[in-house]
């Protein structure tokens, strides 16, 4: 047997990820757990030897493009001998069910496994292998073996699953219950980082707000606070939140702790107090609107995204009525919104799919156009003014054009003459679209 660290020596590797921040930083760790075997990350599948596929069930359309990608895989195994792996949500939702309807699949793992993908890449057998065991202790990965796809801003997973069970929602039966991650663990994590040059960390968890320090029972505002103290780190974000669950104390948190950017995510669903009421939110539309007010009273430049589900079973036309005056109250800098899709073992998916598909098809339109308008007269609002933008990336086409985030954690992209990825710089808006900023580095 090779001896450990190389047991995947020149093997050739690709992850395709579907799905949210919190599959993009377990592929970063499957990646860097797979590098520290000794296996190399490739650009394409077709010249890799071991294909992971990091799945998400949240609806049924994330569930399709898996499956069609599939196709494309099995195509390429009759060609080359390859390995395909399928981690994340669907591998946890199907577990061996999912090989047995897509055999060209080798293995499956499901997100409380992650740990064991060298071994089992490693085994070398033709046997079919399958993960997805639920635990109930937190599974570490050092920090230093996480392999990060930028240099300037990271994840960090403080929480993973959810104890709501929100009527239309797979997550607790692909994630399962919550788990918090001990602090000491995660504030280490941000020091390394920090000390790696990262300047923006993004915490993450399904409902972030739900978060105890198992070891210590501190909360949510605790790691904030810490973390906050840790030289290096200049802006602090985290997702998602739940509404519920939001109390004063994070919004005065937020207010002292200068890092926290002034921007939250924390999902709507829906307008109607009935709709909520039958997806099992926790809190009504005026509970929420009254969310908006309390941590606007603290922070009057709060920016705020949401997510919106359009026709959910029962969804009248008043209901959705609702859902667009909030809209139009809140006046969110980004929202992000679907059809409902029914989805396998949840409550909602017991009752019946009563909004016609030409309704939810014609809602979504309708909330996308509105929202549109909100955005648009928003970034115009913006035309002339300075915004201090963190970096990221430049365009591959225009060498001189550059694109970042604001604190608001709007995309700006923007003309520069030097290279300034992985800086803050000052940039005077020129112009807008409704989806981003544009404007020039200030000299
Ligand atoms: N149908 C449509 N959208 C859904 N979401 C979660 N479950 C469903 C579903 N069954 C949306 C919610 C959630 C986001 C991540 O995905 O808006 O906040
Ligand atoms: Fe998709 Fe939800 Fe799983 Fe993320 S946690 S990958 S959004 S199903």
């Amino acid at each position: 047997m090779k001896s450990p660290g190389s047991r995947l020596a020149n093997k050739k590797f690709f992850i395709h990820t579907y799905g949210c921040q919190m599959n993009e930083n377990d592929s970063e760790r499957i990646s860097g757990l797979l590098r520290d075997e000794g296996a190399l990350p490739e650009d394409s599948i077709e010249s890799s030897d071991i294909i992971i596929i990091n799945t998400c069930a949240v609806r049924q359309k994330s569930e399709e493009k898996f499956y069609s990608l599939l196709g494309r895989l099995a195509e390429l195994k009759r060609k080359k001998d390859i390995t395909v792996g399928a981690v994340g949500c669907v591998a946890q939702l199907y577990r061996s069910g999912l090989i047995e309807k897509k055999p060209v699949i080798d293995f499956v793992i499901g997100p409380d496994n992650y740990g064991q993908i060298q071994d089992i890449l490693a085994k070398q057998t033709d046997e079919k292998i399958v993960s997805t065991r639920w635990r109930s202790e937190w599974h570490e990965v050092p920090s230093h073996i996480v392999h990060r796809n930028g240099k300037t801003s990271a994840y960090t997973t403080i929480m993973e699953g959810c104890d709501n069970f929100c009527s239309y929602c797979i997550v607790p039966f692909t994630r399962g219950r919550e788990k918090h991650r001990p602090e000491r663990n995660i504030v280490e994590e941000i020091r390394q980082l920090a000390q790696g040059g990262y300047l923006e960390i993004q915490l993450l968890g399904q409902n972030v707000n739900s978060y105890r320090d198992p070891e210590t029972g501190f909360p949510f505002e605790h790691l904030l606070e810490k973390v906050n103290r840790i030289e290096g780190i200049q802006w602090i974000r985290f997702l998602a939140s739940h509404p519920k669950d939001l109390p004063p104390s994070l919004a005065r948190t937020m207010k002292e702790a200068k890092k926290i950017c002034h921007q939250l995510h924390l999902p709507l669903q829906s307008g109607s107090s009935d709709v909520l009421k039958k997806m099992g939110r926790g809190y009504t539309k005026e509970e929420y609107l009254e969310k908006i007010r309390m941590i606007r009273f603290h922070m009057p430049d709060m920016s705020f995204s949401t997510d919106i589900i359009v026709g959910f079973p029962g969804e009248t036309d008043n209901d959705f009525e609702q859902t667009i005056e909030v809209l139009k109250k809140v006046r969110f800098t980004n929202i992000f919104s679907f059809r409902y899709s029914p989805r396998p073992r949840t409550a909602a998916a017991k009752i019946d799919d009563s909004v016609p598909f030409a309704a939810k098809r014609e809602r979504l339109l309708v909330v996308q156009d509105v929202q549109k308008q909100i955005q648009l007269e928003h970034n115009s609002s913006l035309i002339g003014k300075t915004e201090k933008v963190l970096c990221l990336g430049k365009s591959k086409k225009d060498p001189q054009r550059y694109s970042g985030r604001n604190e608001a954690y709007q995309v700006v992209n923007f003309h520069s003459e030097h290279d300034v990825i992985g800086q803050f710089v000052e940039v005077r808006i020129t112009s807008c679209g409704p989806y981003s900023l544009h404007g020039a580095i200030k000299s």
